[in-house]
């Protein structure tokens, strides 16, 4: 048998964000190194697309992360159900773009809740013992503007470096229960989001944005890789860092 260092077989991750973008390719990656998954998404049908390109046993989650009361009760049952996770990923996010003068509360407390906070609720229920493998490891997803500025990003960079503080601590605070907390920051990845903000923007600000890669726009699987080698026991001495998976963008 050939050696593969971050094989994940019987191994069991909770994903969220599985529906689309970084965290449905994280998703086919994990379950190809041979995990097994929980995905979770408040879209039902792009989860039901994943679970049909994933190798592995997976289930689904419908939940609405902003729901913060809902996150605890739902995820135990599930995990209950499916059995005790090696680590956990949360991908699931949502953009804010806004001139300062216009940025609005109840939007950026919304970014907020599910940016950020779903992250420390998250980590609450892997904490629990009757969750969580004895040795676990906690990826986030932040963003290259949680390290750099940009116009118009005060509540998507609010919610992305707060999880820069929130690695930081929690990989304190966890090492002693052998759990490791690491982020990544990636830079423009070519998903639904993207897309989206390309659409709103018109044609110069896709090649704009693709500019300020030395590398180029990202791919979803560039940053699973990374992901993968997070959750993988490759990277056993790795906590509490923010890793810049930006195709050169941050090295300027
Ligand atoms: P995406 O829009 O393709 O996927 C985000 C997923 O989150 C979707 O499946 C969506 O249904 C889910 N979601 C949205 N609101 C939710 C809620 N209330 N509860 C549960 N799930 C919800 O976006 P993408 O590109 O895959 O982004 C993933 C993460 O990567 C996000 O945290 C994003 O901020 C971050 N990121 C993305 C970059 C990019 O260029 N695409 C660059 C840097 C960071």
């Amino acid at each position: 048998m050939s050696f593969n260092p971050i094989g994940l077989n019987n191994k069991k991750f909770l994903i969220t964000g599985a529906a689309s973008g970084l965290g449905k390719s994280i998703s086919i990656l994990l379950s190809q190194l041979g995990a097994e998954l929980i995905l979770v998404d408040v879209n039902e049908n792009g989860l039901d697309d994943t679970i049909k390109l994933c190798k592995t046993n997976s289930k689904k989650l419908v939940l609405d992360l902003t729901n913060t009361e809902n996150i605890r009760p739902k995820i135990e049952e599930i995990i209950l159900e499916f059995g005790k996770i090696d680590g956990l990923v949360h991908s699931a996010g949502i953009s804010y773009l806004s001139p300062l003068k216009f940025v609005d509360k109840e939007i950026t407390t919304n970014v907020f809740l599910l940016n950020t906070y779903a992250a420390i609720e998250l980590s609450k229920i892997f904490t629990d013992r009757n969750m969580s493998t004895k040795e676990g490891s906690i990826v986030f997803i932040s963003s290259i503007y949680g390290c750099v500025g940009s116009v118009a990003n005060v509540g998507y960079a609010m919610s992305k470096s707060a999880l820069h503080g929130i690695t930081k601590s929690l990989a304190i605070e966890l090492a002693p229960k052998k759990i490791r907390v690491n982020c990544v920051a990636p830079g423009f990845i070519e998903t639904e989001m993207f897309k989206s903000m390309a659409n709103n923007f018109g044609p110069d600000y896709y090649q704009n944005i693709t500019n300020l890669h030395p590398l180029g726009l990202g791919k979803a699987e560039d940053v699973a890789g990374v992901i993968a080698f997070l959750l993988s026991n490759m990277s056993k001495w790795i906590t509490g860092s923010i890793i810049n998976v930006d195709g050169g963008y941050t090295a300027q």
